[in-house]
């Protein structure tokens, strides 16, 4: 029988707050009791839900009817309610308008296009990392995998390598926040500003000397006005906010793998063995078990706009549901008895709820394997060992993103 009445967490006996710093230490025990004990959960006094079964989780993202983006897909304040548009451009809407916009800027994203930047995802690598292998000590995040994906994020939509730094720190700020604080910190609302000025500058110059990039694409491109049947173009807002989406969506997640790989890599010294004796072939492998088993991000959000069906609850319209992507990617109906175990070179891509799935599934899902295979290898290629202070580990404490904050690493060169 289903029910639209709801149990709160604490009735389930099972407490599960996403804010707290002891799950973000360690969030799998609080998953596997969910997907035991409370596959389809509900905090009273949060007043959300939670999905944490793979099928489950696989059905919500397909579930497009009932689950909305329209408020975001974050859990942070700042970012979820009407105006989620705003900073998360398409990924906050629902079609048609975001398969329209999402069409257009889809042709940045094609396995061919994105194959074509392998050659300065390779230079950008190498540059970034010989300084690294200088020193020898460094902090694996600050000097090398928070370098990448931005300057990447900043070639697809050709911005200037003399801007690239001040861009990039901008990106930090923004990025580097505790959620759970209810409003954004001075410092990231001021590199939004930043963020905004510059882009819209940007768009300025484009539009009077258009080139190949992305943003000229988008500012030439035409699509159909939802209302009127018209062709529109996108306005200055919309382009900004793609713009916006791409540090917010494509930097910090990417980043995070980076140093996550590396992580686990280093606690599994079986696993990279595997990897330092055949870089080229199992790096791939290596990023693919990264993903599963301790993906980037975590918790994706979607606010029910019809009522909504689940395990023995009918969810009702207006509340908020939260997709457990970290533990669907546990799930031992799955990916077997040993889910919890790190296995290089298991067969899991096609089961893998990292990038979402259907309408939303991640854009930049080849490119951002494309850089870790090619920065992952770059590395395991250059020394013979690593080794790790774990105590001296900084994690991000965030809802939705897992990672570290700094990574302090030795290695030694080949
Ligand atoms: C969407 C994860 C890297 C651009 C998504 C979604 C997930 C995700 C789970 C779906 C969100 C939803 O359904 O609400 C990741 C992870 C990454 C990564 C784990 C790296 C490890 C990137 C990169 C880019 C990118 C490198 C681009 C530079 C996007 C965009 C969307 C998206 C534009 C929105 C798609 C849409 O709404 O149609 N990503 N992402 N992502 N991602 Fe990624």
């Amino acid at each position: 029988m289903t029910e639209t009445t709801t149990v709160s967490g604490m009735e389930h006996g099972l407490p599960f707050d996403p804010y707290a710093y002891g799950f973000h230490e360690d969030p799998y025990p609080t998953y596997s009791r969910l997907r035991a004990e409370a596959p389809v959960y509900y905090h009273g006094g949060m007043n959300f839900w939670a999905l944490a079964g793979h099928a489950d989780v696989r059905a919500a993202f397909r579930d497009t009817q009932r689950l909305s983006n329209s408020w975001g897909v974050s859990m942070d304040p700042s970012a979820y309610g009407p105006d989620a548009h705003k900073s998360m451009s398409f990924l906050a809407m629902d079609d048609p308008k975001h398969m329209r916009i999402r069409k257009l800027v889809s042709k940045g994203f094609t396995p061919r296009r994105v194959n074509e930047l392998t050659g300065r995802i390779t230079a950008l690598t190498h540059q970034h990392w010989s300084r690294c292998l200088d020193k020898g000590e460094f902090d694996f995040v600050h000097d090398f995998a928070a370098l990448l994906p931005m300057d990447v994020v900043s070639e697809l939509l050709g911005v200037p390598e003399a801007d690239r730094t001040r861009l990039r720190h901008q990106s930090d700020l923004l990025l580097h926040r505790e959620d759970g604080d209810l409003d954004l910190p001075e410092a990231a609302v001021y590199a939004y500003i930043e963020l905004h000025k510059y882009y819209s500058e940007l768009i300025a110059d484009r539009r009077k000397n258009p080139g190949e990039d992305l943003v000229s694409a988008l500012i030439a491109a035409e699509i159909d006005d939802d209302e009127t049947g018209e062709k529109t173009k996108l306005t200055e807002d919309e382009i900004v906010g793609f713009m916006v989406l791409m540090v917010v969506a494509g930097n910090e997640t990417t980043t995070k793998l980076l140093a996550n790989a590396l992580y686990w890599g280093w606690r599994n010294p079986d696993e990279l063995a595997k990897v330092f004796a055949d870089p080229e072939v199992v790096v791939p492998d290596w990023t693919e078990e990264t993903l599963r088993y301790d993906n980037s991000t975590q918790i994706v959000v979607r606010r029910v706009i019809e009522d909504a069906p689940y395990g023995d609850f009918v969810i009702p319209a207006g509340d908020r549901v939260l997709l457990l992507v970290g533990s669907a990617n546990r799930d031992v109906e799955v990916f077997g008895a040993d889910a919890d175990r790190y296995e290089i070179g298991r067969d899991c891509s096609q089961a893998l709820m990292s990038f979402g799935l259907g309408a939303h599934f991640c854009l930049g899902a080849h490119l951002a394997r494309l850089e870790a295979n090619i920065g992952l290898t770059e590395v395991v290629k250059s020394i013979r060992a690593v080794d790790i202070d774990a105590d001296k580990a900084v994690r991000v404490h965030s809802v939705n993103v897992r990672g570290f904050a700094e990574l302090p690493v030795k290695v030694t060169v080949r």
